[in-house]
């Protein structure tokens, strides 16, 4: 529908994360007006959820140097060399501007920052807070910040639904569907001279999910839909421990960080009495704590071999040594066992739950987590559309390749988001006219998106084969032939959702090996030869 109302702003941020808010920060005083739109409200992305923390080589026996190469392995031959060395040496600067801002980082009781492991690193170089809130109190400080920054402007619970290009194919303005905020409700246009792309990853196209209810892919496909390249959609991580809630149960579910596995707990195949046993070690020179991908596979494995549809994290000896030392006097005047200090969060959770992680093992399975690609940009977050930068978890940046190590989804957005501030600035466009848009809106009815996320899930999730992904791309062919009888935010994100579930099929069809997080039964190897290069999707004719 045309535009109900229009607005100005000469940078719209869409999204309100870390990647979001940090750019809309250091955009502000820079570039004239800054607008941050957001689907719900500020604090409702991905970075809310963030437990187990954010890496970067603070430590004192760390270097950057270290913390390339452990996200180059994890790569798995994939990673953009220059991205990443960006990553790592500035990623040290950009946390302690975070700090600067107001992030509350837990400390020893020496008062240094505390510091732990995660899946494929080698050095303790992930900073948390709150325990396993880290995502949480970033949130806040950030949220915090643009409070008192009275001239960032801020519309929630606006859909961003289409990018207005220019007669160049250049950002002119945005499309907002906007539901209960006063004068700018509805279907309205915000003129602007840059687009910032932060609105995070795509979930939701699954049908069990770490990420929340937002996590729809729109910032994605509304690239897509404007000329960008999305790059490496194949590079879906399944996080290996998420708490298993039953064969029935849809959407968000309930992480349970690696972190814990830093800590010490470990992976076994069956409960005690069952003579359950330690799988990892063996597979891994870092067993338990081997990177994400090495961990889901083999879950994957052992739960096929067994027939069951999860296995158990074993984390009962952190309440137990924690008992030990915290004495019964101490106890009893109320010092907080290990558990209650270090995973507050997930031990209020998996209780919520019914299951006690101080005396019972945790039934945990793989579900998707995180988009390691997405829109392709520069090393400056710039896209293939002129006036679109791209950031966090909707961006590819070339840090992850084929599989995202621990904690660096929080560092990528602020270290990027800084740097678009800093050319964004330089080279901000002139104001431009929207041409006339020749695409037609083709709503696909929020009514499959169940069948999408079961089509997703049983033959693009983790292990994936030829005929499990042709399946999909017919199946969701036939989905796309569902019209929308209403114009809402089902029916933009159910659309969205398709789009990228079939640019990420076509990608997971195309790429003929196992790299990474992407794991081919049919191509149970790395081929380095053949695949050593990415897969590209652009939109031609409506279709990628
Ligand atoms: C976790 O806490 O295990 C998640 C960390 C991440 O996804 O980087």
């Amino acid at each position: 529908p045309p535009p109900g109302w229009t607005t100005r702003a000469d940078v719209v941020v869409i999204g309100s994360g870390i990647a979001g808010l940090t750019a809309a920060l250091r955009l502000r005083h820079q570039v004239g007006t800054v607008l941050v739109v957001t689907k719900d409200v500020l604090a409702a992305g991905s970075t809310q959820w963030a437990q187990g923390g954010i890496a970067a080589a603070l430590g004192p026996e760390d270097t950057p140097e270290q913390h390339e190469v452990d996200t180059l392995v994890a790569g798995a031959g994939a990673c953009d060399l220059d991205a990443v060395r960006v990553l790592v040496t500035e990623g040290p600067d950009a946390v302690r501007e975070l700090i600067a801002l107001g992030t509350r980082f837990d400390h020893d009781p020496d008062g240094v920052l505390s510091l732990t492991r995660e899946g494929g690193h080698h050095r303790d170089r992930i900073a948390h807070a709150g325990g396993d809130a880290t995502g949480a109190e970033i949130q806040r400080a950030l949220i915090a910040a643009v409070e008192r920054a009275p001239d960032i402007d801020v519309i929630q619970h606006a859909l961003a639904v289409d990018l207005l290009l220019d007669e160049g194919g250049g950002v002119a303005g945005v499309t907002l569907h906007v539901m209960g905020e006063g004068q700018r409700d509805g279907v309205g246009a915000v003129h602007c001279r840059a687009v910032v792309l932060a609105s995070g990853g795509l979930g939701q196209v699954f049908s069990q999910t770490t990420n929340p209810a937002v996590s729809t892919g729109d910032g994605m496909a509304l690239a897509l839909r404007a000329g960008a390249t999305l790059r490496d959609l194949e590079f879906v991580q399944f996080h290996p421990t998420v708490m298993y809630l039953g064969a029935e149960s849809r959407g968000q579910q309930p992480l349970i960080s690696e972190a814990v596995r830093g800590e010490g707990a470990f992976l076994v195949d069956g409960l005690p009495e069952e003579g359950g046993t330690r799988f990892m070690q063996g597979v891994h020179e870092l067993a338990d704590l081997a990177p994400r991908d090495v961990v889901a596979k083999a879950i994957m494995r052992r739960m096929r071999e067994t027939g069951r549809p999860h296995m158990w994290l074993d984390a009962r000896h952190l309440g137990a040594a924690d008992q030990r030392a915290a004495s019964a006097g101490e106890r009893a005047a109320g010092v907080a066992s290990f558990w209650e200090r270090r995973f507050p969060t997930i031990l209020a959770t998996a209780r919520s739950h019914g299951v006690d992680p101080v005396t019972e093992l945790i039934p945990v399975a793989p579900a998707c987590h995180y988009a390691s690609g997405g829109v392709r940009t520069d090393l400056w977050g710039r896209t293939d559309v002129p006036g679109l930068y791209a950031t966090g978890e909707a961006a590819c940046s070339g840090v992850h390749g084929a599989n995202r190590l621990a904690s660096n989804s929080l560092l990528e957005g602020l270290v990027f988001s800084r740097r678009i501030a800093t050319v964004l600035a330089a080279e901000i466009r002139p104001w431009s006219r929207p041409a006339p848009d020749a695409r037609t809106a083709g709503l696909v009815s929020g009514s499959v998106r169940r069948d999408l996320q079961e089509a997703m899930t049983s033959r693009v999730g983790v292990l994936r084969n030829a005929e499990g992904l042709a399946d999909a791309a017919l199946l969701l062919d036939k989905l796309a032939g569902s019209p929308a009888d209403v114009v809402n935010q089902d029916a933009w994100e159910t659309t969205n959702l398709l789009t990228i579930a079939a640019a990420l099929t076509d990608a997971a069809a195309q790429r003929r090996e196992t790299r990474g997080s992407h794991w081919r039964e049919d191509f149970p190897d790395r081929d380095d030869a053949g695949w050593a290069g990415h897969f590209d999707a652009v939109m031609t004719d409506g279709s990628t």
